[in-house]
């Protein structure tokens, strides 16, 4: 097995990760057979397992999927421009956030109703954020409830992510629950009061929530609770229609964003912004973080790409609190791209949901494994040894030129 602990030559740190490639060329062909190795590999496989319903609610996207496609092409905007003849002996990815140490510069971005995709649900990357020093960010819509979350995952670094409610008292009794169950941070997610135009779910006529799925932190929310006529257990369908109603906060302005800042001592992110007079704003009205995101491209078909959003965010902000990104991070690359173009992190998605869907927590640590490995290659094979030296002077924009 790997050793995740620093690998030291005498007193030095060398390297956090350079077992996991080891270990591929000692027993690839057996390690290949346990698991698929590319994100096309998991992606295929997870169609294989998922039925169509599952599958099409993480594969798709909002109508044709031109943002879906802008996230990824964003990352070709870019070549890393390596330097040579550096020392890389001494490696490392760690970064620092609100205070926090995490060994790895991405966090699990949050992701819903993970019930449909695996019977462990959102305890099987709980597990693996845990085990791995990733820091894991819990949906709001999780299918496992926050508290149960935070039993399992102790000391280890958790954020909670909201989907402001309509009602204030509920808003207010989620963010309690996050404080008292040890979550670091707020992410307030702000791209989908609504819910995109999704064709694969529309013609699956598939809608989790539905089913009961997504919905353990509302339904042992006391205050939640208080306003059913009957509890979920007799009438499933009225108590999803409440959250979902509740969700769908068309009304949600910077005054209810407001709200939220003055409800909670944590620091508070931001996530699904695109635009930089939106990034201002969210810091007038007390965010302390930013993440630049379209929701991996499920809520407004033909939006600007995150990569393509995030210069003029950066600029705009000016280091006044860390940004976050995610949208297409399916390599090492991506990552040092983000990080190089003035991200602080970056957040993944659909992978280790595909890792989930194949394998439960080992697919998800596998999956984050494989990121962590390849992330600090490329590191240093850009000429780098920390994750905290690189600039944009590390990449190139093909349409600048040399
Ligand atoms: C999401 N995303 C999301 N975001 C959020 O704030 N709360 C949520 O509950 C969910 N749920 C969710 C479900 C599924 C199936 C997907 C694919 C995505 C968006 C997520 O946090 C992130 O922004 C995207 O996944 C990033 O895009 P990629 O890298 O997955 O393509």
């Amino acid at each position: 097995m790997f050793n995740l602990d620093p690998i030291k030559k005498g007193d030095q740190l060398v390297s956090h990760f350079e077992d996991i490639q080891m270990d591929y060329y000692q027993r690839g062909d057996e390690r290949h057979k346990q698991f698929p190795l590319s994100f096309l590999e998991w992606e295929g496989k997870a169609r294989e397992v998922l039925a169509a319903g599952p599958f099409g609610y993480v594969y798709g996207g909002a109508g044709h999927g031109e943002t879906m496609e802008a996230n990824l092409r964003g990352f070709c905007q870019y070549r890393i421009r390596p330097r040579v003849c550096c020392d890389v002996t001494m490696r490392d990815i760690g970064i620092k956030l609100f205070g926090h140490e995490s060994k790895v510069p991405f966090l699990l971005a949050p992701i819903g109703v993970n019930s449909i995709f695996h019977v462990d649900a959102e305890l099987a990357p709980a597990k693996a954020a845990k085990k791995l020093g990733v820091p894991y960010v819990l949906s709001h819509v999780a299918s496992t409830a926050m508290e149960k979350i935070s039993e399992i995952m102790g000391d280890a670094l958790r954020w909670f992510q909201l989907y402001p409610p309509k009602n204030e008292e509920l808003t207010q009794s989620f963010l309690q629950r996050a404080e008292k169950s040890g979550f670091a941070a707020i992410v307030v997610t702000v791209d989908s009061t609504l819910l995109g135009w999704r064709e694969a779910d529309l013609r699956n006529a598939y809608l989790p929530f539905m089913e009961g799925h997504g919905m353990a932190n509302y339904f042992t929310d006391p205050v939640f609770l208080s306003l059913l006529e009957h509890p979920p257990d007799n009438e499933l369908k009225a108590a999803v229609l409440k959250a979902l109603d509740e969700g769908n906060n068309m009304c949600f302005t910077w005054k209810q964003f407001e709200f939220i800042r003055r409800n909670t001592k944590l620091p508070l992110l931001i996530k699904g912004v695109t635009h930089p007079h939106d990034a201002l704003l969210a810091i007038e009205y007390g965010a302390d973080g930013i993440v630049v995101s379209n929701h991996g491209g499920r809520q407004l078909d033909g939006a600007i790409g995150t990569m393509e959003a995030l210069p003029s965010i950066v600029n705009a902000v000016n280091d006044k609190v860390p940004i976050l990104l995610d949208g297409g991070i399916r390599h090492g690359a991506d990552i040092i791209k983000a990080i190089a173009l003035g991200a602080k992190a970056v957040q993944i998605g659909r992978p280790y949901i595909y890792g989930l869907s194949v394998a439960g927590q080992a697919g998800v640590e596998q999956v984050i494994l494989n990121l962590m490995a390849e992330t600090e290659l490329q590191l240093a094979i850009s000429g780098k040894a920390q994750i905290s030296e690189v600039d944009g002077s590390l990449i190139w924009n093909i349409h600048d030129p040399l």
